[in-house]
Formats: C-alpha cells, structure tokens, sequence
C-alpha cells in the first residue's frame, strides 16, 4: 500500500471506503492461470478467500456446507439456541468426510419396506443389514428393491440384499478404499472389524466432486461458529457449548463494537473454557487493534480479526448513532497494526461489498479474506422462501440489528443492550433478488478478484496487499461508471 493512502486513510479527515479509491494498476509478468487467491487463516487454508456472513438469513448449515465444499467459508450465525447451534455444526462436521461414522443399519429380518422408509427418511441410497450378532451380514441399495410395488409390503430385506460384502480393514488408507471400491465396482465400503461394523466409506465422499474444500485434519469440512463473547450462565449451557466446541474449528465472536471491557473479558474466559481457534470483531480502528494485539494477554486461539463497522448493505449503525468505521477504512487501519504487533494474525474485511471489484481493493489495503451477507442471501442455499414480487424472485435479508432479527432473545447482546436497542434498531430488513446457486455468485466474485489481481500486477494474495492504491477525486468517482449515455445512470 501506498504511504499516501496510509496517511490518507490515517488521517482523521478522511474516513475512505471502497467507491473512494482505486487500484493503480502494475505490470504483469506471469500467466494468468497461475494467478493463486488462496489465503490463510491461522492453520486454515482457504482456496476460495471468501466467507458468508453469521447472520439468519445467509449463513444456516447448507450453506456452510456449501461454501466450505467450494473453497471458502460459511459462519453459522448466533440468532438461536446453543441447542439448535450444536445441530448446525454437527451437520456441518458430518456432511462430507473420509469416513461415516454413524453408519445406517437395519437388520436382517426387516421388511423392504422398513428399508425404503428408512433409507427415504434419511436421504441415503444404501443401508448396511447387520445380523443378530451385529455383525455385517449384507448390503441393501437402492437398486436391490423389486420392480414389482406388491412385494414391498411383503418381502424381506434378507431376499435381496447383496450378502458377499465386500469390506476394508479400519486403518485403511483413501488410496487403499478407492482401489478396492475401484476393483470390485462397488460403491459402498463398510469397515468392519472381526464382522462388527466401524463405518462406512462411499466412492461419493472418496472422490469428492470439490478439489477446493476447506477442510481439517482429518478431511472432514471447516466448521465455523457465531457466538456472543457473554460466558454462559449455567453448567447446563457450558456443558452444551463445550459439546459445541468439539464440531467446530472457529469460533466468530459476533458483535458490532468488540473494543469493550466486558466483551473482552468474556471472550478470555471463554478461550480458557474451549479448545476451538477464535476471530475476534468487529473492530474499526488502528488503537483497538493494536490494544487487542498488545495489552490483552489471548491465548494461541486467537487467530483473526474481522473488522468494518456500519457499512453494511443492512447497517443503520451509523446512521442511528453517528458512529462507524466503514470497511475499507477499517482494513487499512487494523492492517497496519497487524504489521505492527503480530503478523501471523488473520484479518477478515466484512460488509459493505457491493461489486465483485470491491473484493481486489480490501485484499490491496491488507485484508485476508473477506466477508459478504449482500451476495449470498440471495442464493438458493440462504435460509429462507424464495418469494415473487411483481414477478421477480426474492428472498428475505435481514440486518441482525433489525427490530425483525431482535424479536428473538439471542441476538440482544450483538449491540449495545438496554431499553434503547429495543427501540432504535441498527439494521433493516428488506428483498434481494433470488441469484441461483452460490457457486454461481463465487464463480463471479472469483472472477472479478482474479482480473483485479492480474490488472494490478499480482499472482498471489501477499502480492496484492504491495499493490499501489490511491484516493479517487469525486470527478473520478462519477468518470468511471458507465456515463454520457441514454439516462439510465
Ligand atoms: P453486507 O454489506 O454484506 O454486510 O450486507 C454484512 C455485514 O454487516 C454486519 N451486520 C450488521 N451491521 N447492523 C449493522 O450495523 C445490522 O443489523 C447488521 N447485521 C449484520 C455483519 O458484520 C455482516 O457480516
């Protein structure tokens, strides 16, 4: 970055965002294919350097599945039980890994139609048939059931099923299971061990249709939470969040302004209590970064901070309280503390992307990764109906702040609590347009990092926080949308 948007940016004169400024563009000297997005949080790798928002209507189990299947990250949001959080991540943590661990089984005397309900209820093409002894004794799929309808309600499972399993030993390696999935044209492989089942591995989670995942150790997909920086209250809720901590990589301690005492405080005495990594945010500011980074004394577990506070596409934060600290301003600043204090500290920009372009510009002021409600609540993968209105599909995006996302009790403490965050809200609710799948919308935003990458100079993430940016004057601003044309800008 340029000293003259440092001091620019710096300056407490000017507050700049993305329409703001602009890359310079560099020369480039390498292939365009060789152009790498992929970014780092912590230990975690990322391909795709996006992740989607904690909030209710963007980021709930499919979609974190989704975009951990395609290279990024999605941040299970908070405006719910612990209860219904523990669903979220154990979906998530089960949904692709090498292995099955709680396999579907059914015993040998059961009835096809049992299978069928079973294997119906349960979204799964195929049931492991276990003995008295609970040993493997067959495979049912669903290929094996009758053609003829009048023999489900009578036949047996025993009749059809194919009994010559074919199973690997537990400690097989994936190269091992695919070559005997491979040899015998199988798609199921149980594990067993002296006959008794250990798991399962299927030729569709050994040959993942998505090279790019983000996963762990142990293959299974990132895993990552929302959560108040508040200590739960009772042993029953601790007992619940450490079960919690178990499915989950990353915690996100999830609140508008994290530079407070007490936010502070709680989330070191969770870190003491989990084992999981932690992003802290948000925050806007050079000092509270650099006070974040010095004077509190995190464990290992911190790993990142996510920063931009009021520009989001839902925000009315700065609006209603006349204080903000929008996005790219926020990059710049807690970027330069990051260099200063501890560089091994990811930083997430969130909010406030409103154009795939958007994307290269926080990447080229310091940030990491970078986080977006505004493209994927829209998507088919979002919690929520899609809707029509006057003929357009749509779906439902709502700032967390919003009186609508308030009416639940969990959400309460993301803002200042106290009779008035019940009366001034900080967020709206209103349509976006219905966009399709997300990989669509990642395809798009991939895209436009990548041309911005090459444009300016840069094959890799790291280069592209060197590339030259500057202030773009207001005559520049307006120059460089599509003008002079019929009227329709
Ligand atoms: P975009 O621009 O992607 O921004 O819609 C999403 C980010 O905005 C934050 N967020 C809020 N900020 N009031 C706020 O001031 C709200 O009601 C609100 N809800 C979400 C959050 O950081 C998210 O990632």
């Amino acid at each position: 970055m340029t000293d003259y948007f440092r001091k620019k940016v710096h300056s407490d004169e000017i507050i700049a965002t993305f329409d703001d400024m602009l890359i310079i563009p560099g020369y480039t000297n390498f292939d365009i294919d060789k152009i790498d997005i992929s970014s780092k949080l912590g230990k975690y790798e990322f391909h795709v350097p996006i992740i989607s928002s904690a909030m209710d209507t963007v980021t709930a189990e499919e979609m974190a599945i989704k975009m951990a299947l395609l290279g990024g990250l999605g941040v299970l949001h908070r405006n719910c039980s612990l209860q219904k959080q523990l669903e979220m991540v154990r979906k998530v943590k089960r949904a692709r890994s090498f292995v099955i661990d709680d396999v579907a089984t059914i015993k040998v005397d059961a009835k096809l139609a049992e299978a069928k309900m079973r294997m119906e209820k349960d979204g799964i093409s195929g049931i492991v048939v276990i003995n008295d002894e609970n040993k493997v004794c067959g495979i049912f799929t669903k290929r094996d059931f009758p053609y003829k309808e009048e023999i489900m309600n009578t036949g047996d499972v025993k009749d059809y099923m194919t009994k010559n399993v074919v199973s690997i030993d537990p400690g097989a390696s994936r190269e091992e299971a695919l070559e005997m999935l491979f040899q015998h044209r199988i798609e199921k492989l149980p594990i067993t061990e002296n006959g008794h089942l250990k798991g399962l591995i299927t030729t569709k989670d050994l040959k993942p249709e998505f090279p790019l995942a983000s996963k762990d150790e142990e293959g299974r997909l990132l895993c990552a939470l929302a959560l108040s920086p508040k200590f739960p209250e009772n042993i029953s809720s601790l007992k619940l969040l450490k079960e919690i901590d178990h499915y989950t990589d990353i915690f996100f301690i999830d609140v508008a302004a994290f530079y407070k005492d007490v936010d502070i405080r709680g989330t070191k005495n969770l870190m003491e209590s989990l084992e999981s990594d932690f992003v802290l945010g948000n925050i806007g500011t050079y000092e509270a970064a650099e006070f974040l980074l010095t004077k509190c004394d995190f464990s290992e577990q911190f790993i990142g901070l996510k920063v931009g506070m009021g520009s989001g596409s839902i925000c009315s934060t700065s609006i209603q309280t006349g204080v903000g600290a929008p996005t790219l301003y926020a990059t710049a600043q807690v970027a330069d503390a990051i260099a200063d204090y501890n560089p091994k500290i990811g930083l997430i920009a969130d909010g406030g992307f409103k154009n795939p372009g958007d994307l290269p510009k926080a990447i080229a002021v310091g940030a990491d990764l970078i986080m977006s409600g505004h493209f994927f609540a829209g998507c088919e993968e979002s919690p929520g109906y899609v809707d029509t209105i006057q003929g357009r599909k749509v779906k439902v995006y709502r700032g967390m702040g919003s009186k609508e996302a308030r009416t639940s009790e969990f959400i309460l403490d993301r803002y200042i609590e106290g009779e008035s965050s019940k009366t001034l809200p900080e967020g709206v609710s209103d349509y976006v347009p219905f966009v399709g799948s997300v990989s669509g919308v990642l395809s798009t935003l991939k895209e436009g990092l990548r041309n911005g990458m090459i444009y300016a100079g840069a094959n890799n993430i790291s280069n592209m926080k060197k590339a030259k940016v500057g202030i773009i004057s207001n005559a520049g601003q307006i120059e460089q949308r599509p003008h002079d044309l019929m009227g329709r800008y």
